[in-house]
């Protein structure tokens, strides 16, 4: 049957912050990135092929053996206490010791950044990010209609002179920030980690503006080289809420992640989690448990480092064999991603199509900023795609940049500031 687009009669229903809802952009091109002839190094999946399914259903077969009526009953909102247990046995690897009950269990930490959106935003509230920050963290805040603002990052991390600089005007104008976001470790686009200077200077302005800090921290486990940096919230714990995951150790699919907050703010978070949820899956909670109580899961960590160091290093190498001057990226000491940089007259959302054309994706750069800025940069995923996709990959989005470079000279646009109009684009 035919379908009909009509226009949405529920339109003058819906509550004013649906007009601030945003898909993510990553999300919208998984769509089109599932085709297999393309090679996509947009996502930012897992490689989950390493867990063993024997092994997973083995366990699962022995949580429906032994507590079937349990896992299949609602649970206690702040999480299953022996999983807690075992978390707090993943945060001390991360070089944070943490009371299990003070943990809570959420689906997935993308849970977590809901609930501190909601508990802390009320519209016109301003909140600080890094620019660019992870856009699903960027796409819960907006909903709850905050003015964002965004502090830039280089290769040591956060800006710290400039968020001190933001912070001194903010204090003059009578205006209390919310909270700062911050991923500190390979960072999700921007694959840089936070130097232990900037993570000094940053808990001294924590300290100087009484400012609450989210630390998100997904990635920390996985580093490929380089020594491992303190958690902000071993350093200031009652003005850190951290947010940790299983996501990118075990399973994206099972959704657990958690929080460590001060214990007010747990007594707000846990209030908004019961309205929200209930309580977080008892099946996959006890699923998780059996796997890290009984598996050597730091040994499945090692093999994932290794598998993602590798890719890394190929799409390092791809780059520097392929790209063309005029552009830069970083070189992420651990995580899934790299993030290249294109002349400014580029616009890597409007280049996108051409790439799609010669079938190889990467996310424009403009869905990470707050400001929607950085239309120049891209970001590129390797720990997903082989190491014979991330080199073949690197090289087809090489000719496209080419292209696009040439057309911007040949228009004279590369002295120029800007990118190209559409108006130039179709004269081509
Ligand atoms: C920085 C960051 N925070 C949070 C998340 C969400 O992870 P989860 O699967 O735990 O919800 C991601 C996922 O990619 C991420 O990159």
């Amino acid at each position: 049957m035919e379908k009909r687009y009509e226009l949405d009669r529920y339109a003058a229903v819906y509550a004013m912050r649906t007009g601030s809802m945003v898909s993510s952009e990553v999300r919208d091109l998984l769509s089109v990135t599932e085709r297999p002839d393309i090679i996509s190094l947009a996502g930012g999946l897992p490689y989950t092929q390493i867990m063993n399914g024997e092994m997973i259903s083995t366990l699962f077969a022995k949580v429906m053996r032994e507590e079937c009526a349990e896992a299949l009953q609602y649970g206690p909102t702040d999480g299953l206490a022996r999983l807690k247990k075992e978390i707090a046995g993943i945060m001390a690897a991360e070089g944070l010791e943490v009371h299990p009950e003070d943990v809570v269990i959420t689906h997935g930490s993308q849970q977590g950044l809901e609930l501190l959106s909601k508990i802390f935003i009320n519209p016109g509230d301003v909140i600080l990010t890094e620019s660019p920050s992870y856009v699903g963290a960027l796409n819960s805040f907006v909903s709850y209609q905050p003015r964002m603002e965004g502090v830039p990052l280089d290769g040591q991390g956060l800006d710290t002179d400039l968020l001190g600089k933001r912070l001194r005007a903010l204090a003059v104008s009578g205006e209390r920030p919310k909270f700062l976001y911050v991923v500190p470790n390979f960072h999700n686009p921007a694959g840089v980690t936070m130097s232990m200077e900037r993570r000094k200077a940053l808990l001294q302005l924590v300290r100087e503006h009484e400012l609450l800090l989210i630390e998100d921290n997904p990635y920390g486990l996985l580093r490929f080289e380089g020594e491992s940096l303190p958690p902000l919230k071993s350093f200031e714990p009652e003005s850190v809420v951290y947010l940790g995951t299983l996501s990118k150790i075990l399973s994206a699919g099972m959704r657990l992640g958690w929080f460590v907050a001060p214990a007010p703010i747990t007594e707000k978070l846990l209030l908004a989690k019961q309205s929200a949820d209930l309580c977080t899956s008892s099946l996959t909670q006890r699923l998780a448990h059996a796997y890290f109580a009984t598996q050597d899961w730091r040994g499945v960590i090692e093999k994932l480092v290794q598998i993602y160091r590798r890719r890394r290093n190929t799409m390092l190498e791809a780059l520097e064999e392929f790209f063309p001057e005029g552009t830069s990226w970083t070189h992420p000491e651990g995580g899934f991603f790299v993030w290249a940089k294109l002349p400014e007259y580029v616009n890597t959302k409007d280049m996108l199509a051409a790439a799609i054309d010669q079938k190889v994706a990467y996310v424009p750069g403009m869905a990470f900023f707050p400001d929607r800025s950085g239309a120049n940069h891209m970001r590129l995923n390797f720990s997903y795609p082989s190491e014979e996709q991330i080199w073949e990959g690197v090289r087809r989005l090489s000719l496209v940049i080419k292209r696009e470079l040439k057309l911007a000279r040949s228009l004279g646009l590369a002295d120029r500031q800007g990118p190209p109009t559409d108006a130039e684009r179709t004269e081509e």
